[in-house]
C-alpha cells in the first residue's frame, strides 16, 4: 500500500502522464513575447497619458483609464511569476515577480510564500489568507474586495511592518524566519522608491509622477478585484476538490490574454505547475471532468449576487454542484494506462524476491518502467521512492514526499537533474537531495541505486 500524503486527498482530473509532462514545459519564448507585449502596451499608454496631460487635453482621462486598467494586470503577471512557471530561467521569473510586485505594492518574498499557502489550503477559512469572500457573503466584503480599498491599504501596511521588522501574524506563519530579512530588505527598497516618487512631485511641482507611477494601482484595482472575487466567490469551502471551491470561466480573448489564461482557474489550482500558455490546452484535456466554465464575467458576478441573496434566507446556501457525472467507468486496464493517479507501482520484497531467475529482493522496477526524463513512484518495503531517470539515462532514487509540505514528487516534473514539486514548484537536486528552490528548504533523502540486467535496484550500502 502506497504511503499517504496530504496532496493525495485532493481530487485531480486524470490525464496521461506523458501529456502532463508536455503541458508542464516552460517556454522563455512564450513568456518573453507575452511580457514584452504587455509592458510595451503599458508604456505606450503611460506615454500617451503624459502627453495628453501636458497638453491639458480631456482625452487624458480616456487614455489614463486604459492605462490603469492595463496596470491592474500586473497582478496576473506577478501571480504567474510567483509559481516560477512563465520562464525556464529563475532569474527571469524573479525579475518579473519583483517588477510586478512593485507595481502591486506587494513584497515579493512574502507574496510567494502566502500564495503557496493559498494553494495548500484553498478556501480553507482561517488558513487561506487569500480567501477573502467568506460565506455567507456580506455586501461589505464584496465591495471591499472589488474596490480593493482594504487590499491597497493592507499591502502597504505589510510593507511598513516588514520594513520595521515587525511582520504580522499571517506573514510570520507563511515566511520562514530565515527569509524574513529578505522581505525586510525588499520592503525598505520599495517604500523608499515610493517615497522618492512622492518627493519628485514636490521637487517638480507636479503630481504627474504620482499619477503615472502610483495612482494606477488604486484606480485599476476594481478590475482585478472583480476577477479575484470570481476565482472562489460563492463556492464551497473546506473541501479537497477544486471543482467545488474554484471557478473557471470563458472570457473574451483580450481579457484572457491580459489575465494570463487564469480564467481557467480550476485547471490552474489542480495543476499549478502547468504554465499560463498551456492552460487552454489543459482545459481541453480535462474539461469533461470539470464543471462547465461560467460564461463571462457578468455571469460570474450574477452567480455571486444570486448566492448572496439566497444566503439572506438560508446562510448555508451554495450554488448547485455542477460536477459532471463520469460518462463511463474506466476499465482497470484503461485506468492504469491513462491515469496519473494512482501511479504508484507496488513492489515489495516478497513479490520481488528471486524465484528462480526472476527479480532480486532489492529490485525497485524495470528500467523500462521509467521513461527518459521522467519520474515514477515505487513502493518497496514500506518506503515510497521517486525513481528519476534523466534524459542522459542516469537513474536516481529519492523520497517521494516533498519535505516542504506533503505532496508527491513523482507527480511533478523532472527538469535536468532537478525534480519540481507539483504543489508549489519547489525543487530538489536528485543527485544530492539538496533543496534548490523555495519554498522547499529541507533536503530529501536519497538512495543509491544501480541498473542491473535492465532492473533498477537499490544498491546495498556495503557495495
Ligand atoms: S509541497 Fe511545497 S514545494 Fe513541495
Amino acid at each position: 500500500m502506497a504511503a499517504t500524503v496530504e496532496s493525495d486527498q485532493w481530487f485531480k482530473a486524470t490525464l496521461p502522464r506523458a501529456r502532463l509532462n508536455e503541458l508542464s514545459q516552460r517556454s522563455d519564448r512564450e513568456a518573453l513575447r507575452r511580457v514584452a507585449a504587455y509592458f510595451v502596451l503599458v508604456a505606450l499608454c503611460a506615454a500617451t497619458s503624459i502627453v495628453l496631460w501636458l497638453q491639458g487635453s480631456w482625452w487624458f482621462l480616456a487614455a489614463y483609464a486604459i492605462y490603469c486598467y492595463l496596470w491592474s494586470f500586473s497582478n496576473a503577471t506577478g501571480h504567474e511569476a510567483c509559481h516560477y512557471t512563465p520562464f525556464k530561467r529563475l532569474a527571469f521569473n524573479n525579475a518579473l515577480l519583483y517588477g510586478s510586485a512593485w507595481m502591486q505594492n506587494w513584497e515579493p518574498v512574502t507574496v510567494r510564500y502566502v500564495h503557496a499557502r493559498h494553494h495548500t489550503y484553498t478556501s480553507v477559512v482561517g488558513a487561506d489568507a487569500e480567501y477573502l469572500l467568506p460565506n455567507p457573503i456580506k455586501r461589505r466584503d464584496l465591495a471591499n474586495l472589488v474596490l480593493g480599498s482594504n487590499h491597497f491599504w493592507n499591502y502597504n501596511k505589510e510593507l511598513i511592518q516588514l520594513s520595521l521588522k515587525r511582520p504580522n501574524e499571517t506573514i510570520r506563519e507563511a515566511v520562514p524566519a530565515e527569509d524574513i530579512h529578505r522581505s525586510t530588505r525588499n520592503a525598505r527598497i520599495f517604500l523608499l522608491s515610493y517615497a522618492a516618487i512622492l518627493a519628485s512631485c514636490f521637487v517638480l511641482s507636479t503630481p504627474l509622477p504620482f499619477v503615472i507611477l502610483m495612482l494606477p494601482r488604486i484606480i485599476g484595482e476594481p478590475m482585478h478585484g472583480i476577477l479575484r472575487a470570481l476565482q472562489h466567490g460563492a463556492l464551497e469551502t473546506e473541501v479537497a476538490d477544486h471543482r467545488l471551491t474554484t471557478r473557471s470561466m470563458y472570457v473574451s480573448r483580450p481579457l484572457q490574454w491580459l489575465y494570463w489564461n487564469m480564467n481557467f482557474h480550476i485547471e490552474h489550482h489542480m495543476y499549478p505547475m502547468v504554465p499560463f500558455h498551456a492552460l487552454p490546452a489543459m482545459h481541453e484535456e480535462i474539461k469533461d471532468q470539470l464543471p462547465a466554465p461560467t460564461r463571462g464575467v457578468r455571469a460570474g458576478m450574477a452567480e455571486i449576487v444570486h448566492t448572496m441573496r439566497a444566503q439572506r434566507v438560508d446562510p448555508s446556501y451554495r450554488l448547485p454542484n455542477r460536477i459532471p457525472a463520469p460518462t463511463t467507468a474506466p476499465t482497470a486496464t484503461a485506468a492504469a494506462a491513462t491515469a496519473v493517479f494512482p501511479q504508484v507501482a507496488v513492489l515489495d520484497a516478497s513479490e520481488g524476491a528471486d524465484a528462480g531467475g526472476g527479480l532480486q529482493a532489492n529490485t525497485l522496477c524495470a528500467l523500462d518502467d521509467v521513461a527518459l526524463g521522467d519520474v515514477v513512484a515505487v513502493e518497496h518495503q514500506g518506503t515510497t521512492y521517486a525513481i528519476c531517470r534523466t534524459t542522459n539515462g542516469e537513474v536516481y532514487a529519492v523520497d517521494d514526499t516533498c519535505t516542504h509540505h506533503s505532496a508527491r514528487l513523482s507527480e511533478g516534473v523532472l527538469i535536468g537533474c532537478e525534480i519540481e514539486c507539483p504543489m508549489h514548484q519547489g525543487r530538489f537536486d536528485v543527485t544530492s537531495g539538496e533543496a534548490t528552490r523555495r519554498p522547499a528548504r529541507k533536503p530529501l533523502s536519497t538512495y543509491p541505486v544501480e541498473v542491473v540486467a535492465d532492473q533498477i535496484r537499490l544498491r546495498s550500502p556495503h557495495n
